[in-house]
């Protein structure tokens, strides 16, 4: 019986530290509210700092996802705290209010913060969705304009991005499975990454062994 359990265990357990950044009120506790707990309020309180929310996926037969969701309060704006808020993060969103084009205009600022802060291991910029929020309401701005969203997200190195309403749940988990699809694919170059390098240093050190081998011999 607890052979047959243990048999049917997932197979994969992937942690991933997801950011999620923007200016004030643009409704960054709202959508990570909406996707955890299927939950929305109109009330606005200011998030302090960083908040926390865990997300626990079963994304196929044999991979359990665990989301960590760091939800950065958008008065934090490109502050110190963000440097060590941001560290070990596999993947963010930013978000912005497409009701207010100014917290649009400080999104290359919070993505500039973000790529500047935090690498994967390879170097490369972390994934990164571009999220337009309230999408239930009146846009304002460039979000009105889907070609030149597609041309700013390419020049930005954004991912992808989604129109999105916590308030109505549009596109909450779509855009999700957006971005773990990224991290996902960079889970996979990093291992073979890892692989090569382990290679490497392997060739390296019997390449080292057998110059001391050799020396050994010389002498
Ligand atoms: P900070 O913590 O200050 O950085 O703000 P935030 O980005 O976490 O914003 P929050 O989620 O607290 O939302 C701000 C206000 O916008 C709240 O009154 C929400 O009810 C409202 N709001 C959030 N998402 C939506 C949405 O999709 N549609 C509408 N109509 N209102 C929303
Ligand atoms: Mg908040």
């Amino acid at each position: 019986m607890s052979n047959n359990l243990s048999a049917s265990k997932p197979t994969k357990d992937h942690l991933y530290k997801i950011l999620v950044i923007g200016d004030l009120g643009a409704g960054k506790t709202s959508i990570i509210k909406r996707y955890v707990h299927d939950f929305f309020s109109q009330h606005y309180r200011a998030t302090i700092g960083v908040d926390f929310a865990l997300k626990v996926l079963h994304w196929d037969a044999n991979t359990v996802i665990r989301l960590q969701l760091w939800d950065i309060a958008g008065q934090e704006r490109y502050g110190n705290m963000t440097r060590v808020y941001y560290k070990e993060a596999v993947g963010a969103f930013i978000v912005f209010d497409v009701t207010r084009s100014n917290t649009f205009e400080s999104v290359s600022n919070w993505k500039a913060d973000l790529d500047s802060k935090v690498q994967l291991p390879d170097g490369s910029s972390i994934p990164c969705v571009l999220l337009g929020n309230k999408c239930d309401q009146q846009k304002e701005g460039i979000v009105n304009n889907p070609n030149k969203m597609n041309e700013f997200c390419k020049e930005k190195g954004f991912s992808a991005w989604f129109e999105t309403s916590a308030k109505e749940n549009v596109n909450v988990e779509e855009a999700t499975r957006s971005l773990i699809n990224e991290i996902l694919t960079n889970d996979v170059i990093n291992a073979n990454h890892n692989q090569r390098d382990r290679e490497q240093f392997t060739l390296t050190n019997n390449k080292k062994d057998d110059e001391k081998n050799q020396k050994c011999y010389k002498c």
